[in-house]
């Protein structure tokens, strides 16, 4: 089916191993250091690592201008990513889509700092269906409502959107976790990204945060080739893709029938009754 699976979780080949999911598990060691952006996909990941290298930065575009996101704050989970971290010295900006049951272990007994991003997952799976067109790595689904069931299933690439969410909220109360929403983002990007800061105690000016704001722009980041995925190799996506599609809120209702949003609905009930409802911007 064109994935490699881990303990019951599908990724897409080719950047992805067992041998190396399970390496990231149980051997990679995150230092006190390290800050690192995690998300379920489509959750606006790629806006969140552009922010925090800008913020390393102090809004200086030279890094997110010469060095291509994926390497400049690589996933851990992929073959590519990890020998990376693992030769790299110093503190790291790092990324990962993974759930929290397969994320390197010793995480939980370190300072390291992660910034959890969300996003309603009714946009999640908009733009996730939209992406799986372009993606040459792994299965595609013949229409939007087969891609729905798997989506509500978890049968899709990282597994259940429920699972993830569930798993990493589960860490919201600890010191060195930051919950963020691509609603909020979106709503009042300066505000996020001045929480950000805190959380990381960077003190920006106010200029270098106008620099943060300019410089992770949607329209920015659509021309950074380094930011909108152009100079990644053909296998993996087709050619003229471009991760800024619409980098809007609510488009589902453009694309949802009245009878997808109301199973959506139920499955979201059922997954998530447990969650006071304050925590998610979307409800
Ligand atoms: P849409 O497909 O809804 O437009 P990820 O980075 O997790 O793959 O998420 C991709 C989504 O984030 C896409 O959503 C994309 O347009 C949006 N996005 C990327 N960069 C953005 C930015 N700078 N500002 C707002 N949205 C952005």
């Amino acid at each position: 089916d064109g994935y490699v699976w881990f303990e019951g979780i599908a990724f897409p080949v080719p950047d992805f191993k067992p041998e190396v999911l399970r390496e990231v598990r149980d051997k990679f060691v995150v230092k006190d250091e390290d800050v690192i952006t995690v998300t379920y996909p489509k959750s606006g990941t790629n806006w969140l690592m552009e922010i925090v290298c800008l913020i390393h930065s102090k809004g200086d575009p030279k890094w997110v201008q010469s060095v291509p996101n994926w390497q400049r704050a690589p996933w851990v989970e992929t073959a590519h990513g990890y020998e990376i971290l693992q030769n790299s010295e110093g503190p790291r900006i790092f990324t990962s889509h993974l759930p929290i049951q397969l994320f390197p272990k010793s995480f939980f007994h370190s300072k390291a700092k992660v910034i959890y991003g969300m996003r309603n997952p009714r946009d999640v799976f908009v733009s996730s269906y939209f992406f799986m067109q372009k993606l040459n790595v792994a299965k595609k689904p013949e229409t939007q409502q087969q891609y729905l069931e798997w989506f509500l299933q978890g049968n899709v690439v990282y597994g259940s959107w429920f699972e993830h969410i569930r798993g990493w909220l589960s860490r919201r109360q600890c010191e060195n976790f930051l919950v963020v929403s691509y609603e909020e983002l979106t709503k009042d990007t300066r505000s996020v990204v001045e929480k950000i800061c805190q959380f990381l105690g960077k003190e920006l000016k106010p200029e270098e945060i106008d620099l943060v704001l300019k410089y992770s722009s949607f329209e920015f980041m659509k021309e950074n080739k380094m930011s909108n995925f152009s100079t990644l190799p053909d296998m993996f996506l087709n050619e003229g893709f471009s991760l800024q599609r619409k980098g809007v809120t609510g488009d589902w209702k453009n694309h949802f029938t009245v009878a997808q949003a109301e199973v959506f609905d139920e499955v979201y009930q059922q997954n998530m009754a447990g969650f006071p409802p304050k925590l998610f911007p979307w409800e």
